[in-house]
């Protein structure tokens, strides 16, 4: 497994291994099953995979989450190099944005309900990434998971709206046996706390209505910032012991 940090090197590798299908599975690192799933995917139908690991400052919009996010990049690259990915991208925050952060992607529509609209700035700086990534690796196949089905609405609407040749595909949302959804932010609940968010899964999947879940997950100490239905989905974001979660589900 190669680790590249520069996107010099990584420009000049990518051009000796070409024309090979890559895959491509970027991450904020922290990885977990849900990452994992997407990375077998990866493996499993391309040439040569590869999986960037970049805690993307930009999409941040507090900064205590930028600052607590989990993750630890040793326990990552072991992970990695046990699957049998072929490189790591683990660039520098200079590295991705040598020149600050004065051009960015703004999508107009889809990027200010949701989460966009809880998140301010939030999908500028993913998909701002997302396109630098995707420039640098220039994969076949890029994949990202329905967890957060919003941001991969936005990202396949992006690539087709700028004319990139790359497939994006979506994968299943994997969750713990509770049926909490996988996610790095999971570990900084209490063992009670993580218990009791399976009721997040549950309450999108079971109530009759958007209200009825709210409800629901109030009554259970829940702080709700939102639960909507959209594009035959239904998406809640809640915080728990201070800490935020998202999920969402087919209807
Ligand atoms: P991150 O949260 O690390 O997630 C990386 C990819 O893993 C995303 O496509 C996400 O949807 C997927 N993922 C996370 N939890 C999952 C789960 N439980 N089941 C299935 N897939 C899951 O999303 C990002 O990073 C960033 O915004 C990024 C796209 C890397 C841009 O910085």
């Amino acid at each position: 497994m190669k680790i590249i940090k520069s996107v010099e090197e990584f420009k000049s590798l990518r051009e000796a291994i070409s024309p090979r299908t890559i895959g491509f599975v970027p991450t904020l690192g922290g990885l977990h099953e849900g990452h994992l799933s997407l990375i077998k995917e990866s493996i499993k139908n391309n040439e040569m995979s590869v999986v960037s690991i970049f805690l993307n400052p930009t999409q941040f919009n507090n900064e205590s989450d930028l600052a607590t996010y989990p993750g630890s990049l040793s326990d990552d690259l072991k992970t990695l190099d046990s699957l049998d990915v072929d490189i790591v991208f683990t660039p520098s925050n200079e590295a991705i944005y040598p020149n600050g952060y004065n051009y960015k992607i703004c999508e107009e529509r889809t990027s200010s309900i949701l989460e966009g609209e809880f998140r301010p700035g939030h999908y500028e700086g993913v998909l701002t990434v997302v396109m630098k990534l995707l420039n640098i690796v220039n994969p076949k196949n890029a994949y990202f998971g329905e967890k957060d089905f919003q941001q991969y609405i936005l990202i396949k609407n992006m690539v087709e709206d700028f004319f990139l040749d790359i497939n994006i595909i979506a994968l299943k949302t994997i969750r713990e046996k509770s049926g909490l959804a996988m996610s790095s932010r999971n570990n900084r609940l209490s063992d009670e706390a993580r218990q009791r968010a399976s009721l997040i899964y549950k309450s999108l999947l079971e109530s009759p209505s958007d209200e009825h879940a709210r409800a629901t997950l109030e009554e259970q100490g829940f702080n709700v910032e939102y639960i909507k239905s959209w594009m035959g989905r239904r998406f809640g974001a809640v915080e728990i012991e201070k800490v935020r979660l998202i999920d969402n589900v087919s209807l």
